[in-house]
Formats: structure tokens, sequence, C-alpha cells
């Protein structure tokens, strides 16, 4: 009976108050059940329906084991039995000692035929969760992803949906299988003898199984503690290597060594503790069991003295008991497998549980573009209601128009791309495509129409072609390589010794911050949208291919709705509309020539940027991240032209 000491169980679920962690597992396996019959696959269905088949029919020839052996003990046994040896009277033997084999070899058949069934059902299950959570979470709003780690997110993912696999075979082909066998193995014993054969070996399993359970329950504790430990002391080696030549440099080795062993001693010692209680938890099982064993086995053999029972009635009583408790040496493991799962089910459900911030009104009509005429229309909106980023913008932006935005960093610039892609609604106000207002429609026909080249661009770990491919994945190769001339990446491309086969990196990184730039335009233009929505799409580049890439920007914009952002003022001089944001408000708004004239905001910033030698300009714009504190130079660079 022993169990494995070492099987995985990182609970790394964070604890909830106990009633509200019953309450959730509780809904965590209702929400299990429709998977066991899946709705619309009569395939699914079949395999269930057969699985449960076979487990019913291995758990009959389970039971009938000990009676065909009954029944060749008895024939062996029998007086003037096989010591005859008359030839036909050991054929009653033979047949049965072949039945007994048959009958083994069939159990294990439709228990392996059970599992090889189920498989497809279970992981079919899984998928499906997996598949649902993850369409959820892209439902859910930016904000939330910006509060979450990423990485935990997928542990959740993953966890859940193997748990959904661990539950649904643990319970049907362990537990299910358990409570069957049990009281058909004492109704059997009941009818061949009488209700104290029956009542001894219920208590015995029965004991057993509470006995069991309220240890694991207690071992679980240990265990938890264990793991925990175990990350604390990774967590501290880790750390600690990363930041070697810290350690180095204040000589701090020792100190190091004395962490390390404290978080080590803690492990030690619950280790030990899940060892010991282990053992505890193996020899308690074995003593009932041996108590149970000895007690039919007193009853039989008193039965058999008495004549009333025969030695096949001895083997038979005991061997049902030692069948009826192997399979549940498994039970600890099976007992906590079943909590670990419906713990990490539960954290999905939490995860789908959540509401979307930003979601679709029911019945939402889809936009419909007409030229692309972008209103806010007093718009006010703060990330969080403590701080507000805008305050009652207003602008329009005709079908066909270009509108710049400029203003200091973190003005909120940004923001007002966000709102427009509906990444957040806004606090009041509103803002329209087309006279329709963007919160009453689909989320997905607004992001159509919408082409974005965000200040931070961020791509696949994939090939170049994948990656501007992504903006129409139905686009031919020809279609990709004019995206890529027409920003000014082609070229570029074609040096690389794999040309657009040229892997690009985690987010990105192995491409300089100007490639990555031009990338995002380059899918942005395949896109091919109606409203086009540049960030900074050029802050990365040095001047000359700015300007390249400011004709093509031009000739792609010049017959749809524009908005760019930018920092360096000479790339919008040509802009239909400028409007300065300072304070969450539009501080000046005009075209180039008046905002000049006006002498105001606008005029200072330009006339700064203006005073920037050209030296800084190369320098600022091969920095993938300007971040100047002086607004001068914030708001640096490029002589007009
Ligand atoms: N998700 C967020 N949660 C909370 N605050 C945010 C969030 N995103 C941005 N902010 C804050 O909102 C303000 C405006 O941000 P935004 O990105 O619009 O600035 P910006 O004008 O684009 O600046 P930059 O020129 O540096 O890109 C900033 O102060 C920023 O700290
Ligand atoms: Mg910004």
């Amino acid at each position: 009976m022993k169990q494995h000491a070492s099987l995985p169980d990182d609970s790394a679920a964070p604890p909830a108050p106990r009633a509200e962690r019953e309450g959730g597992q509780r809904q965590a396996l209702r929400a299990l059940l429709p998977h066991l019959w899946p709705k619309g696959s009569v395939e699914l269905k079949a395999r269930i329906v057969v699985a449960v088949t076979c487990l019913v029919l291995a758990k009959l020839a389970t039971v009938y084991v000990p009676l065909v052996y009954k029944g060749a003990v008895d024939a062996l046994t029998q007086p003037g039995g096989p010591a005859s040896a008359v030839v036909p009277m050991l054929v009653v033997p033979l047949a049965l000692l072949f039945a007994y084999g048959l009958l083994r070899v069939t159990s294990t058949a439709f228990g392996e035929l059970r599992d090889a069934i189920f498989a497809k059902v279970g992981q079919r299950a899984a998928r499906r969760v997996a598949l649902e959570v993850f369409r959820h979470l892209h439902t859910l709003a930016l904000a939330f992803h910006l509060d979450r780690r990423t990485g935990g997110l997928s542990r959740a993912l993953d966890r859940g949906t193997k748990g959904v696999e661990t539950l649904l075979s643990f319970l049907l082909f362990n537990i299910v299988p358990m409570l069957v066998e049990i009281p058909l193995v004492c109704a059997i014993l009941w009818a061949l003898y009488d209700w104290r054969f029956a009542a001894v070996t219920f208590l015995t399993i029965g004991g057993y199984i509470v006995y069991t359970l309220a240890v694991t329950e207690w071992r679980m504790k240990h265990r938890r503690a264990m793991n925990e430990m175990d990350n604390e002391a990774n967590t501290k080696i880790v750390d600690s290597l990363l930041n070697y030549e810290t350690v180095k440099y204040f000589g701090n080795e020792v100190h190091e060594e004395r962490r390390l062993d404290a978080a080590l001693s803690r492990y030690e010692r619950a280790a030990v503790l899940t060892r010991t209680s282990l053992s505890a938890l193996n020899l308690g099982q074995a003593t009932i069991i041996a108590v149970g064993v000895t007690f039919i086995m007193l009853m039989a053999a008193q039965g058999v003295v008495e004549g009333a029972m025969t030695v096949g009635d001895f083997v038979l009583v005991n061997a049902y008991l030692v069948q009826l408790y192997l399979p549940l040496n498994f039970l600890g493991v099976a007992y906590r497998e079943i909590k670990q799962s419906l713990t990490d089910l539960e954290v999905l459900a939490g995860l789908k549980s959540l509401r979307a911030t930003v979601a679709d009104a029911p019945g939402a009509p889809a936009l419909e573009v007409a030229g692309g005429e972008i209103v806010f229309d007093r718009v006010t909106f703060g990330y969080d209601e403590r701080r507000p980023i805008l305050d009652g913008v207003n602008f329009t932006v005709p079908a066909g128009r270009k509108l710049a935005i400029v203003g200091a960093s973190g003005a909120g610039k940004s923001t007002v791309g966000r709102l427009l892609f509906r990444f957040y609604d806004a606090t009041s106000g509103a803002i329209r495509i087309d006279g329709q207002d963007v919160r009453a429609l689909t989320q997905e026909s607004v992001r159509a129409a919408i082409g974005v080249v965000p200040q931070d661009t961020v791509l696949f770990n994939d090939t170049i072609h994948y990656n501007i491919a992504y903006g129409r994945p139905d686009a031919s190769a020809a279609e990709i390589e004019q995206a890529a001339r027409l920003a000014r990446i082609h070229d570029f491309i074609l040096d690389l010794p794999d040309g657009y086969r040229t892997r690009v990196g985690e987010r990105g990184l192995k491409l300089s911050g100007g490639e990555k730039q031009r990338v995002a335009i380059a899918r942005t233009i395949l896109k091919n949208p109606p409203i086009l929505l540049f960030d900074e799409a050029t802050s990365s580049l040095d001047s000359a291919t700015e300007r390249d890439i400011q004709e093509s920007l031009k000739a792609i914009s010049s017959d749809r709705t524009t908005i760019v952002i930018a920092h360096r003022l000479s790339t919008v001089v040509d802009a239909d509309e400028i409007i300065v944001i300072e304070d969450g408000r539009v501080a000046e708004r005009g075209r180039h020539g008046p905002l000049l004239q006006q002498g105001g905001r606008y005029a200072e910033l330009w006339r700064r940027q203006q005073e920037s030698t050209p030296e800084t300009d190369a320098r600022d714009a091969n920095a993938p991240n300007p971040e100047p504190p002086n607004p001068a130079r914030a708001l640096a660079v490029e002589p007009a032209r």
C-alpha cells in the first residue's frame, strides 16, 4: 500500500476562505458535468457509453474472479477429488483454472479498453475548456491584461485544463467504480454466507476510506508547506546568482549562504514531516486491512471447522477483501489529485466569470464606414477615477483629413488613440465615427476599420514574413513585399541572410527599434483600413529614413482619415489640423502657419525644436525609447524643411 512520496503536487493557488472555496469547488464540479455528456457530438457520447459498458464488464469480471477461484479450490480439495486421478474429474478444476485466467485477462482488457476509449473524451473536454477560456481572455479589456502577469495566466490555463482531464478520469474510473464494487461485493457475501461477512467487509473498507481521507487532508498541509519552502529556496538561489556581481561587490557570500540555508532547513523540516506522515498513513492503512482480514478469516475458519463452509469459501472471502482494498491504495493520491484539480478548475472558473469592462451592447450593429469622419465630443477619461487624464476633449477629423496631436510626454495623446480603438470606454462624452457612437457598435467592426501603428511595437516570436502578414493573413507574398517596400524595409530584409524567413526573437527584440517600427508600418499598410492612427510611428528612425517613410505614409493616407501623434513637429506641418493637448484639454488648435503666428504653446515648442542641432537629432533618433527629462528635448528635433 505504498503511495508515491514524490508525486507532483504544486499547490501554488492562493488559499481562499474555506467556505468560499467549497462553494467554488462545487461550482467548478458543476461546470464539468456538461463534458460528461457533450452536446452535439454523437461520437463522444458513444465513446462514453462504450467506456461505461467496459467499466461495468471489467467490474463484473473482477467480482467473478474470486468465485471461480473458490470453485477451483473446492474442486481440488473435495474428498476423493483429484487424488482419485480419474480423468473426467480433473476436467472440472482445469476448466475452472482456465476460466480464472481468462477472467483476469478480461478484467484487465476491459479496464484498458475503457481508458483507451475514454481518452478522447477527456482530451476533448480539456481542449474545449482551454479554448473557451482563451477566447474569453481575449474578450477581456486591455486594463485586465495590464494588471496581470501573463505567465501566471497561462499557468492557470494549463493547470485548469489538465485538471478537467484528471477530474473526469479519476471520478469516472476510480471513485465511481469503487462506489459500485463495494456494495456489490458486500451483497454477494451476504447472499452466499451471512450478513456478518458483509458487515466486516463494509466496516473495514469504510474505515480504510475514512482514515485515508482524513490523514491525506492533514498531510496536504505539510505537502503544501514543503512546496512553498521549495519555491522559496529556489527563488533565493536564482536571485542570488542573478546578483552575482552585487554579492561580490559587497563580499556577502556567507550572508547569502546563511539565507539559503535558513530556507533549506525549513524545507527539510517540511519534507521530513511529509515523509513521516506518509509512513503513518501507510501503516494505519495496513493495520486496518490486517484487522479486517483477520476477522474475516477467523469467521471463515470457524465456518470451515463447523462444516458450514468449504476451504474454497475461506479463500473466497479473503480474496474479496484483498481485491477491494488493493485499488484503494491509490485513494490518497486520487483524493489529493481531485482536490488539486478542483482548485485549479476554480481558478479557471474565476477567470471565466470575469466580465469584460469593455463589452459589446446586446445586438450592437457593426460600424458602417462612409468616409471615416471622427468626432471626439467632450470626451473625459481617466484610467483611475482619482486621476483624470482627458478632460472634455473636443475635435473633429473630417473624412479623409489628417489630424495631428502634439503635447508633452504623458499628456494623454496615446490615450486618445486607445479610446478611439475602444481599449477603454470614455467616462463621459462620446466618440463617433461617421456619426455612430463607438460604444454602440461591435468592437470587432470598429477595430477592423482602424489601422494602428503603436508607440511601442511588439512583434510575435516568428518570422518577419509572419509578422507583416499578420496585418492580413490571406495576403499574397507580392502584397507583403509591396507593403514592406512602402514601409522602406524591403531592402533591409533582402540583405538579411534569411530574408523574409528571419526570425525576430522574443517580442521582436532581435530587430532594432526602427526596424520594428517599419515592420509595424508594413503590416498596417497591409491591413489597408479606412482610418489610420500613427502613434509616434517613426520616432525611432533616423531623419533620412523618416523622411522617406513620411512620403509613403502621405501617399497611403492621402484619401483616408488619419490621426498622427508626434513629438517631432516637422512631421506634422502638413496636417489639416494640429491640436496641442495640455492638462487633459485641447490648449490650442489650428494649422501649422496660424499656430506659429499665434505665438502660443505650439510656437514655443516649434521654436525650441528649431534650436536643437542636427547632431542631437541623430542621437535621439537612434534611441529606441527617447525619454529626455527636459520638454525641449522631449519634443526634439529635426530642423524645418
Ligand atoms: N493603463 C494605464 N493605467 C494607468 N495610467 C495610465 C495607463 N496608461 C497610461 N497611463 C497614464 O496616463 C497618462 C497619459 O498616458 P499616454 O500614454 O496617453 O501619454 P502620451 O501623451 O501618449 O505620452 P508619450 O508622449 O510619453 O507617449 C500618463 O501619465 C500615464 O502614466
Ligand atoms: Mg504615447
